[in-house]
């Protein structure tokens, strides 16, 4: 009689449907591969009445699959922090294999999870958590384990990536594609966590903590978000050769890692450049690795899901050969990580003065006693006795950019300073 691997599903909604979808249409070769019969136990729903595809066995009360004893693997599909955190502590505590796709969960609570997880004798999983189906979790937990991951760029928020590539695309401004999106379903009803950067941070959390095996929480990512992007930026960013992304970075420096998400002009030719719609890619480099490119859908029910079920193939597999328990988050360093907004990097800045004699003489002026210099300059033809001047400065640190930026400000021939976004620099 074939081995029976109960799951419990602590939600049933885009993902879990997912989940349930996928165990439907691939079941025969999950099953052979977890070696056993992966079954649904039950979903844990706020809802009954919902109308839901497919016969899960629901229930609104945690307890009927976090104590029964025939879950073998608990999947988290829930969200939110709480009751997520409460609920995955106990799965471990009750010595079960926890899967989850819960990034904020994770980017917040990561180091507890894992030590309740490590007292029990369990694992925790997560590919669905960042970047949904591309596997870049496994990749950074096994196979590039033996590399010394120098940095890890993602573009690893769909939304703000359909949302770009749509303003570059079509010309349009942030708030008429941003309503375009919603009304395609691409953007949620509110989008807050999406355009303001903080998915991505979270997400860029996990990445960095695996990558350089020390701990990165959220509150260490400078976040910025895209809202203040306009389709007259990107048309200058592309006369410079560049498109503008939501880039998350995180680098290691020989002062500690840096960690930053923010709207960024990156060169055409970079790989990332490429990456349209809601697709995410993860571009690593590690000093014997090289550069590495990871790609795919970065989140959705089919493509989550498939990552979803291969944890759960992991875990029954773990727990069937009895080795559940070995793989941690593998941190084995703390390197301190470089506070705040303070590093170097190019700047884009848009801004508009009069068009006078001088004026230019001026301004190079206050960018020369910050010690900053131009790599491109663009000066649009005067209107109403105006100049729009776009400068991209070689890198310099933020501090300085502020000390030109307060002589600018300062300057009784500056109308308006429209934009400064950072320029990619390797
Ligand atoms: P969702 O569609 O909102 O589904 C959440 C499910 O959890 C629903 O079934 C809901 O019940 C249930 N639920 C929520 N809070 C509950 C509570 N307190 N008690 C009982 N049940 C509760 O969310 P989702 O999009 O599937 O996302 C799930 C997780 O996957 C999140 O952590 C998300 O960040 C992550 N993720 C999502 C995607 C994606 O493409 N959607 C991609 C990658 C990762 P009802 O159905 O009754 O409302
Ligand atoms: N809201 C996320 C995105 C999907 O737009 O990428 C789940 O992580």
């Amino acid at each position: 009689m074939s081995n029976i691997i109960n799951i419990g599903l602590l939600g049933l909604g885009t993902v879990g449907g997912g989940v349930a979808a996928v165990l439907a249409q691939n079941g025969a070769a999950i099953n052979a591969r977890a070696e056993g019969t992966v079954r649904i136990k039950a979903a844990l729903v706020r809802d009954l009445a919902k109308s839901r595809a497919g016969a899960v066995p629901l229930t609104t009360a945690p307890a009927d699959i976090l104590t029964d004893d025939s879950v073998a693997i608990v999947v988290e599909l829930m969200g939110g922090v709480e009751p997520a955190r409460a609920y995955v502590l106990e799965a471990l505590r009750r010595k079960k294999s926890v899967v989850t796709a819960n990034k904020d969960l994770l980017a917040l609570h990561a180091e507890e999870i894992f030590r309740v997880a490590a007292e029990n004798g369990q694992d925790v999983y997560f590919e669905g958590a960042v970047a949904g189906g591309i596997p870049i979790i496994a990749a950074l937990r096994t196979s590039l384990t033996a590399d010394d991951i120098r940095s890890v760029t993602g573009i690893i928020n769909g939304t703000t990536n359909y949302i770009l590539t749509a303003m570059t695309e079509q010309g349009s401004d942030f708030a008429a594609v941003l309503r375009e999106a919603q009304e395609l379903g691409y953007a949620e009803s509110d989008p807050t966590a999406d355009v303001e950067g903080l998915d991505a941070a979270r997400k860029l959390a996990i990445l960095a903590t695996l990558a350089f095996h020390s701990p990165v929480s959220i509150s260490d990512v400078y976040t910025e978000g895209i809202t203040g992007v306009t389709a007259a930026d990107i048309s200058y960013a592309r006369e410079l050769g560049c498109v503008i992304k939501l880039l998350a970075t995180a680098r290691k420096t020989d002062e500690g890692v840096e960690v930053h998400v923010h709207p960024t002009l990156l060169p055409e030719r970079h790989p990332l450049a490429t990456v349209r719609d809601v697709f995410n890619a993860v571009y690593v480099v590690g000093n014997a690795l090289g550069e590495s490119m990871f790609y795919g859908r970065g989140a959705g029910a089919l493509p989550t899901a498939s990552a979803v079920l291969s944890d759960v193939i992991r875990a029954a597999r773990a727990r069937m050969s009895g080795t559940q328990g070995r793989t941690g988050l593998d941190i084995d360093r703390r390197l301190p990580i470089k506070p705040g907004r303070d590093y170097r990097s190019s700047y884009y800045i848009r801004l508009k003065v009069r068009d006078e004699p001088r004026v230019f003489a001026s301004l190079a002026l206050f960018f020369a006693e910050a010690d900053i210099s131009f790599a491109s300059i663009i000066q649009k033809p005067r209107r109403n006795g105006n100049a729009e001047i776009v400068l991209v400065t070689h890198p310099c640190r933020e501090s300085q950019m502020e000390q030109a930026l307060a002589s600018v400000r300062a300057y009784s021939k500056l109308e308006k300073i429209y934009n400064m976004i950072r320029v990619w620099n390797e």
